[in-house]
This record gives structure tokens, sequence and C-alpha cells, in this order.
């Protein structure tokens, strides 16, 4: 086994886009587990768009100390014997290539591995991506067989989840947008679309409208701004938002765009719009787990993931998922995939 770790650290704070030069590769000795803890290695890392946020001055990374981020990991080395050699881990030492965990802290906890289900799919579907489109289906938009959904950003881990999972709940028409021509084929041919549209088009409510000619009755929404605009546009009466995230604004958190126009036609329409925060469903899981296992063990349904090689491309995931480089999840692999 290596007796080096390799750690990312973030150096400065951005101002704008992120660029690679606001971190760096540290290498320290692979620490050895101390009495209640375990060395983990890690195996998959998620780049998130969260970490964006985190790295803003009130955001919540530290610089030149490791970054948090949800990792799978395989147990190396116990002196918790809760925990054995070989035993998978999900925790939140990210964005390096070991770690020293302690079950429950941090948000550690075994992973139950299932046969015929990659690993990667645990920080997928499986995992908080799935998760939130689950609990943003289930308990905010309440989705039924009668409802329109609009998804946007429909290509990336939390879009694409949430095609996967509408489609075994049941819905009458999917609706979806994308930033790239490949990403809008990908939806209509891979993830049961009905209607896709590029959001550089044109007009987004122009483009929606030519999407779903009859309205929307729910939105699932990822991205915020004129993708939210248009949506409490095209949505009917009684529609219902669960708002799950902003990305279109997370570069410029010192000065976000105005409010959609349209907000008072929430109360015209009588529309529901909830944030969606993934972290009070933690419960949930299992029956996420419950449902959606069998399908990914037939082949019905797949955890679409981009999945990078290598600590060293760590960065270079992050920026490229912002950049909207990914279908479906963006992942870093420290070892062949399982
Ligand atoms: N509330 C919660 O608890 C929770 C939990 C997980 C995730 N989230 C949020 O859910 C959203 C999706 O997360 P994810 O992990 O699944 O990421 P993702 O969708 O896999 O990756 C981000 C995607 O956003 C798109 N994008 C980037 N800039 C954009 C812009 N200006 N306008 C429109 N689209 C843009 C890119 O795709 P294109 O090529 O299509 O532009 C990119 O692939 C994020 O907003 C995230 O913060 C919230």
């Amino acid at each position: 086994m290596t007796t080096t770790a390799i750690t990312v650290h973030q150096t400065a704070r951005p101002d704008g886009f992120p660029t690679p030069d606001l971190f760096r590769l540290v290498e320290s000795p692979v620490p050895a587990p101390e009495p209640g803890t375990a060395l983990v290695e890690n195996l998959f890392l998620s780049v998130d768009p969260y970490h964006r946020e985190l790295m803003d001055e009130d955001g919540g990374w530290a610089l030149d100390a490791p970054l948090e981020g949800r990792t799978l990991a395989r147990v190396v080395a116990s002196r918790d014997p809760q925990l054995r050699e070989g035993d998978l881990v999900f925790h939140r030492h990210g964005w390096r290539t070991h770690a020293l965990v302690t079950l429950g802290e941090h948000g550690t906890r075994k992973i139950t591995s299932y046969p015929g289900v990659p690993l990667h799919a645990h920080l997928g579907i499986l995992g908080g991506t799935g998760l939130t489109a689950y609990v943003a289906l289930t308990r905010f938009l309440e989705l039924t067989e009668l409802d329109d959904l609009f998804i946007s950003a429909a290509a990336g881990g939390v879009g694409s989840a949430a095609a996967r999972i509408a489609r075994l709940l049941g819905v009458r028409r999917l609706v979806g947008s994308a930033g790239t021509p490949v990403k809008v084929r990908h939806l209509t041919e891979h993830l049961g679309f009905d209607a896709a549209f590029n959001y550089h088009d044109g007009p987004l409510p122009d483009l929606l409208a030519k999407a779903a000619p009859d309205g929307i009755s729910t939105y699932l929404d990822n991205v915020g701004g004129d993708h939210l605009e248009a949506a409490i546009g095209a949505l009917r009466d009684h529609g219902r938002i669960a708002w799950v995230g902003a990305i279109a604004q997370y570069h410029s958190a010192a000065t976000p765009p105005p409010a959609p126009r349209n907000l008072f036609d929430i109360v015209g329409k009588s529309l529901r719009l909830e944030g969606v925060r993934v972290r009070d469903f933690t419960p949930v899981q299992q029956e996420l787990e419950d449902l959606l296992v069998p399908h990914l063990r037939s082949g019905t349904v797949t955890s679409d993931a981009t999945i990078v090689r290598g600590i060293e491309h760590t960065v270079g995931a992050f920026l490229g998922m912002l950049r909207g480089e990914n279908l479906g999840k963006m992942l870093v692999a420290l070892e062949p995939a399982g």
C-alpha cells in the first residue's frame, strides 16, 4: 500500500468563475488509525455545485486545509471493532486519497453494496443526488401520472436521476432543458424525455412554450434565475415548484440576479413554491434504495455518471461540472470502478 496521501487544498478565494490556480495538491504520510477510528482509502469523490459556494469567503472551506466532500471509501485498517478491513463507508472527508473516519461523525456510515449495482451509484442515484431528486418528486411535487413535469439542468446528476425516478413513479409528460445539443439528444434518446431544448437557443419562455404547448403542472428547478421565471410563466393553475438549486447564480453571490419578474403570478395562479433541502430527508434513504435497487440490478434504471480518473483531476472535474461537461453525476474515481 502507498505510504503517501494526497489532499486537495484551496489556496485563494475566487472572483467569479473559479480557476485551477486556486487549488494545489498536498502530499503527506498516510495516517495510522487511532482507537475508535479507521483508515480508509477513498474510491470515489463527489464534486458538487455546492462546493462552489463553499469556496467563497463566507462559504465554509478554509484555505490551505483539507476540503469537505461526499466520498465512498474502503476501510484498509481499523481500530474500531464496528469497522472491518474491506468494509465500504460513506463519509464527507472528500477531495483526498485517504482519511481517518469515525462512525457517526461527518455523516460517516457503513454502506451496503448490492451485487450488480456499480459502487459509484452510492454517490449518484442511490446517494444524495438521487435522494434530492426523489424527495423533490415525492415530498414536494407529489408527482402523479397526470403531471407534466419540467426539469432544468436535466442532463446533470439530479436532473438525470429525477427523470429516471419520475418515469418509474409515473408522469404524463417530461420536458427538460440542458446546455448543449448533445445533452438535448441524450434527454430524448436515453432519459425518457418527451421534449427537450437547449436553453442557449433563444428566449426561455419561447423555448419552454414550444416544448410544452399545453403548459406544465410541476417544475423541478436546479437552475433558478430566468429558468424559474419561465417556469412560473408556463405553470398552470395550482402548479407546484420544487426549488432544488440555483446554479445560474453561484458565481455571483455578491450580486444575485433579481427575483423572477413574474413572482406575483404565484398568487394569480395559486402556485406552490418550496425549497428542497436534502439533508432534512436522510430517513428516506432506505425507501429510495428499496425502490431503485431492483431496477438498478435488472438494468431498467442506470446511475448516470461522468467519471474522471485520478486525484490530480479532481479540480478539473469540478470546474468541468460547473461548465456543464458532465452527463449525469460528475465523479472522480481513485481506482478502477467497481
Ligand atoms: N437542495 C439540495 O439539497 C440539493 C442537493 C443536491 C443538489 N442541489 C442542487 O441541484 C442542482 C444540480 O446539482 P447536481 O449535483 O446534479 O449538478 P449537475 O446538474 O450534475 O451539474 C451542474 C449542471 O448545471 C448546468 N449549468 C451550469 N451553469 C448553468 C447555468 N448558468 N444555467 C443553466 N444550467 C447551468 C450544467 O449543465 P448544462 O450543460 O445543462 O448547462 C452542469 O452540468 C444544483 O443547483 C445543486 O446546487 C441541491
